[in-house]
């Protein structure tokens, strides 16, 4: 079945009807869900949605532009999250430049205190990096030897990506793919191996073709798988059936 490694269910686009939605997706095909902490309150809702679903896990985190929330008290609070059932990695966390919310040298700060956290608990992490190529390739070269994880949303060239996967990292690829203009992309997916792809969402952001700019959610995977199998001129079961075998690697998820 389709595996969603990285989904924000706990966003407010979702309040109206996240219940039905979400006994919508084993009946769609859509096996297994990580929600995505982003927020310190993403972190929390992250964990309950993990409770309430029995597809649902968590991994808590705290995304770049959010580290100004961070501080030794709410660490600490972040720290305790992972003693809850179902937390099944570190993340989002990384670099972004692009909305550059927090100083670089806060964002490098906690982006590498959580890295330290996931080595600690010996858990994956969740990369998210947006016009911070160089910065965030140094840190993972310093700070994230033998980690295990994904890089979500990947947006930068397949030397990049070749780099990553070389480090035992896997690309997450989502609804960007089937963008007419996304060539860069198209070509990271024809260039690595199926067996270092895992499928996301991001939603309720980043919604394939033909749905660009509606709010997004995991029935949308199919429209990605297709992208995935055009490219590398493989059967769409043979990409669900790696992608979903490679997130249960990276997550432990029996
Ligand atoms: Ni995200």
């Amino acid at each position: 079945m389709i595996f969603d490694t990285h989904a924000h269910y706990d966003d407010e686009q979702f309040n109206e009807d996240r219940e039905e939605l979400l006994a919508s997706m084993r009946e769609c095909g859509i096996g297994t869900i990580i929600n995505v902490g982003a927020s310190l309150r993403g972190c929390r809702d992250s964990v309950t949605l993990a409770q309430t679903y029995p597809f649902i896990y968590a991994a808590v985190g705290v995304h770049p532009d959010h580290t100004g929330d961070l501080n030794e008290e709410s660490f600490s609070w972040l720290k305790k999250q992972f003693y809850e059932e179902k937390v099944v990695a570190v993340g989002e966390i990384g670099l972004d430049y692009y909305w550059d919310n927090e100083s670089h040298d806060i964002q490098k700060k906690w982006f590498i205190e959580q890295l330290n956290l996931a080595r600690e608990l010996n858990l994956p992490v969740i990369i998210h990096s947006r016009e911070a190529a160089a910065d965030t390739l140094e840190i993972m070269k310093k700070h994230a030897k033998g980690l295990r994880g994904i890089i979500h949303c990947f947006s930068y060239s397949k030397e990049m990506a070749r780099e990553y996967t070389k480090m035992g990292f896997y690309i997450g690829v989502g609804g960007v793919v089937t963008f007419k203009n996304a060539k860069k992309l198209k070509e990271v997916v024809e260039d690595i191996p199926l067996d270092k792809i895992v499928l996301e969402t991001d939603c309720p952001y980043l919604a394939p073709t033909p749905n660009r700019g509606k709010r997004n959610s995991s029935l949308n995977l199919p429209y990605v798988i297709e992208e995935i199998a055009r490219i590398k001129g493989i059967r769409e079961e043979a990409v669900i059936e790696q992608t979903e075998k490679n997130a249960k690697e990276v997550y432990c998820i029996k």
